[in-house]
């Protein structure tokens, strides 16, 4: 771990793609990293869903996302059918009130220094400025694969809502205010940590007006 450090979080540009890019290396030495083609895609959709962690000129954390309107997905869907393939060409701002999280990452150098908290309130700040109703996001339950072979995922993603198994990203998660919605299988491809599983996780904006729902009139 290094020594405390200022960071600032700012919306992402073009001038950080070779350091994001370096940054998913660090994170995920063995997957694919982010693409340039994939990373000026969100730039030409999205510019304020996307955010990057800088100390001096080293890019130390990201964060990626999406608006989405969620009934247009299944929530067994898969990462690739949520992000369009990673390029984000489904955002649907005039439709959606969901910030779909894509993607969120800190250097393994900077993890529990407060970076990735610093990261999900810039996404916060985001979704109250824009009025959307939620964040949604599969989280990858990193931890499951050390307990795999006596529990199901669901047993484990319980025993972490409750506090009885510790996973580094759902337990960081439910710390700053998500809930789990489902567990599914086949989100991730080619994650040995999750093998595939992801719970859906959820974070009502306080401010958004409900969804009401105006039940049927009687026949
Ligand atoms: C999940 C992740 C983004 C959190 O970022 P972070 O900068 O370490 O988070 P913070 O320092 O703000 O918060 C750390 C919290 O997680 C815990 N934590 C997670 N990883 C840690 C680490 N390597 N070292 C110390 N603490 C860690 C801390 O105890 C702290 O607990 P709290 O919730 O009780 O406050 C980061 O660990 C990461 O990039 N993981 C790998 C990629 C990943 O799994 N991303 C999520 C995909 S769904």
């Amino acid at each position: 771990m290094s020594s405390p450090t200022t960071v600032e979080v700012r919306n992402t540009c073009e001038a950080d793609f070779d350091g994001v890019i370096g940054l998913c290396r660090r994170v995920y030495p063995t997957a694919a990293p982010w693409t340039r083609t994939q990373l000026a895609s969100h730039q030409a959709v999205f510019p304020e869903g996307q955010f990057v962690a800088v100390q001096g000129d080293r890019i130390v954390g990201m964060a990626a996302s999406l608006i989405v309107l969620w009934d247009d997905y299944d929530a067994h869907m898969t990462w690739r059918g949520f992000t369009d393939h990673g390029l984000f060409t489904n955002h649907d701002p005039a439709r959606g009130r969901t910030l779909y999280g894509a993607e969120v990452m800190v250097d393994p150098e900077f993890q529990g220094e407060g970076i990735g908290s610093q990261l999900y309130e810039a996404r916060r700040g985001l979704v109250i400025r824009l009025g959307l109703r939620r964040i949604r996001a599969g989280a990858r339950l990193r931890g499951y694969h050390q307990v795999a072979d006596r529990m199901s995922p669901e047993a484990y993603v319980d025993a972490v809502e409750r506090g009885e198994l510790i996973d580094p990203t759902l337990s960081f998660q439910l710390n700053r205010g998500f809930r789990v919605m489902a567990v599914v299988s086949g989100y991730l491809k080619g994650d040995p940590e999750s093998m595939g599983f992801a719970a859906v996780i959820e974070w009502i904006n306080p401010a958004a007006a409900p969804e009401i729902h105006v039940p049927e009139p009687p026949r």
